[in-house]
């Protein structure tokens, strides 16, 4: 796995926006899989700006979302397909029917992940998939224990989750407690995965991730079975990374190449 420390989430959002930017240019119809929550907020409004000042076209790009809520409608302010429009795709040149989120209110939901892992399949499958990190370790709505072999599939949040994720919610307001979520084993199949993970909160997360035992108790950890995961993250975050240095120096050499406008691929990670 490839580790990058940066000083702070605006760093991270550029970093990140780097690497999204690259994919584009060199195949400018990639499939993109996106993600909600406040940790990619940074890195949309970093490619919004690179569209609107530097001319990044998003015209071919195909996107798949990890995730939604069941039970409440996409035009609920608080729906993950309300997220995307209002966070990122209005304010791009995308073509919104080119961008996928799983539905949350079919009839019946254990139909959704087979349909959406058939849509991902016919749209070659995803090129480069961002994620952020639960505080538990979820990637996707793939709460601890979720299988390693998991696809597309209804899942129950954690108390835990739906702790975090109150603050979207009004107090009277329904939480849904039941997500739609690609697997692990989908978010895997990516070719390239970039995780972001900014903030203390998510120091520990991070650690079991990059440094722990590969373990369905901490889904992200899954990461260290693919061979092109980058996790781009924060002083904060990193913070308790015991090779911490290491990873830093290799950042350091990285940043140094890029400088110089050279590959900076064949690091070793
Ligand atoms: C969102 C998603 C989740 C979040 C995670 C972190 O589509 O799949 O795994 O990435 O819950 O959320 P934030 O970024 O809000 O801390």
């Amino acid at each position: 796995m490839e580790v990058l420390i940066v000083s702070d989430p605006a760093a991270v959002a550029k970093r990140c926006a780097d690497i999204v930017e690259a994919q584009i240019a060199t195949m400018p119809d990639s499939v993109l899989g996106l993600a909600t929550g406040s940790s990619p907020i940074g890195l949309y409004e970093e490619l919004i700006l690179r569209y609107r000042d530097h001319g990044l076209s998003f015209a071919d790009v195909t996107t798949f979302n990890l995730d939604e809520y069941i039970g409440i409608p996409a035009d609920h302010s608080q729906s993950y397909r309300t997220f995307m429009n209002e966070t990122f795709f209005q304010r791009i040149d995308i073509d919104l029917s080119r961008t996928h989120v799983p539905d949350g209110m079919a009839e019946n939901p254990l139909q959704v992940g087979p349909a959406y892992e058939k849509a991902i399949t016919q749209a070659g499958g995803v090129d480069l998939q961002i994620l952020g990190i639960g505080s538990d370790g979820h990637i996707g709505f793939n709460e601890p224990t979720s299988s390693l072999r998991s696809r597309t599939r209804v899942k129950t949040l954690t108390r835990q989750t739906l702790k975090d994720n109150s603050r979207f919610f009004g107090p009277d307001e329904f939480q849904p407690k039941l997500a739609v979520t690609m697997g692990i084993a989908t978010i895997l199949e990516a070719r390239r995965i970039l995780l972001i993970a900014t903030g203390e909160g998510k120091a520990e997360a991070v650690r079991n991730t990059v440094e722990g035992p590969l373990s369905a108790f901490v889904p992200a950890s899954a990461l260290q079975l693919h061979e092109r995961a980058t996790v781009v993250v924060d002083a904060a975050a990193a913070s308790k990374l015991q090779l911490r240095e290491y990873y830093q120096f290799v950042s350091e050499l990285q940043d140094d190449l890029v400088k110089k406008h050279r590959p900076s691929d064949w690091i070793s990670r």
